[in-house]
């Protein structure tokens, strides 16, 4: 696998590699790599002739300086992971590469970016597009592949691309996660023995409404997906939605694509998750 940390160097070897006709398949990564990582790697490969991974902290998408700091950093097994899988190249920069000093600017991607997410992480989100805008612009991918785990991620940068006519192609990649259903994280590694156990409450959760889905009774879905996570202890619920998945307004019984998502502390720990309830009919 070749390694490149600065911008103008992976620039230059990326222009060799389109100029050979090749097609670049990125997926960009705050490392601490998991399955997750590694199946949306798996799915840039089966696309693409060139697969990009970058490793990034972003410092601009934490709301919380101690979040930031406490974020795992394991770039040694990262590595090994990555050529384990036959990844191409990793990109692995510094802050200083990315961004100067004193970068002030950000995008705005309307209301998406202030609902959810967004009203628990003030700022997240103008953190991820500006990053991600960044990366788009270094890397110049044919296509970008994300996680369905941040369903509102997705969302977010789609419409960053499209606004911005960014000539890129993306793709949403399924939740892979652990045996008894807990989705997969970089910050599951800070969860005690005991958080682990509590955690299972949100795939618990989303998979009673999911087995309970009836359009006509969102109202007493959600009220009972509240009861059960608000009595897990030593777990505190941020939100539970059943949104439109397309606007991430509440849904209503016309919705057409539903998801059910999830925040919540577990100890120290914010974890988030969601289900597709109705999609594509
Ligand atoms: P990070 O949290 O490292 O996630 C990188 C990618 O992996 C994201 O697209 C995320 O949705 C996906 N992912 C995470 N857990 C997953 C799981 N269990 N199954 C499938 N995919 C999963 O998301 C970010 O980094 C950052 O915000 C980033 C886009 C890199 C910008 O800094």
């Amino acid at each position: 696998m070749k390694i490149f940390t600065t911008k103008e160097t992976l620039a230059q070897y990326l222009l060799q590699t389109r100029a050979m006709g090749k097609t670049i398949g990125f997926v960009p990564t705050m490392g601490a790599l998991h399955a997750g990582h590694l199946s949306l790697i798996e799915q840039a490969q089966q696309n693409n002739d060139e697969v990009v991974c970058s490793i990034f902290v972003n410092p601009s998408q934490f709301n919380d300086p101690k979040d930031l700091e406490k974020y795992p950093r394991t770039i040694e097994a990262d590595i090994k992971m990555l050529e384990q899988v036959k990844c191409d190249v990793l990109f692995n920069p510094a802050v200083n590469e990315i961004y100067d000093d004193n970068e002030q600017w950000h995008l705005n991607t309307g209301e998406l970016e202030y609902l959810l997410e967004g009203k628990f992480r003030p700022g997240h989100y103008q953190g991820v597009t500006q990053v991600v805008y960044k990366l788009f612009n270094i890397v110049k991918p044919d296509t970008a592949y994300f996680g369905q785990k941040d369903y509102q991620q997705f969302l977010i940068i789609s419409k960053m691309a499209e606004q911005l006519n960014m000539p890129v192609k993306l793709v949403m990649c399924p939740i892979r996660r652990e045996a008894d259903g807990l989705a997969m994280s970089s910050r599951n590694i800070q969860l005690t023995a005991e958080d682990r156990v509590h955690a299972l409450i949100l795939s618990k959760t989303l998979n009673r409404v999911k087995d309970s889905f009836d359009r006509n009774k969102l109202a007493e879905l959600k009220q009972e997906a509240d009861r059960m996570i608000s009595k897990e202890p030593g777990v505190e619920l941020e939100y539970f939605e059943i949104a439109d998945g397309d606007t991430l307004h509440q849904a209503n019984e016309k919705t057409k694509n539903i998801i059910a998502l999830v925040a919540a502390r577990v100890g120290i720990t914010r974890l988030i998750d969601n289900v597709l309830l109705v999609h594509g009919s």
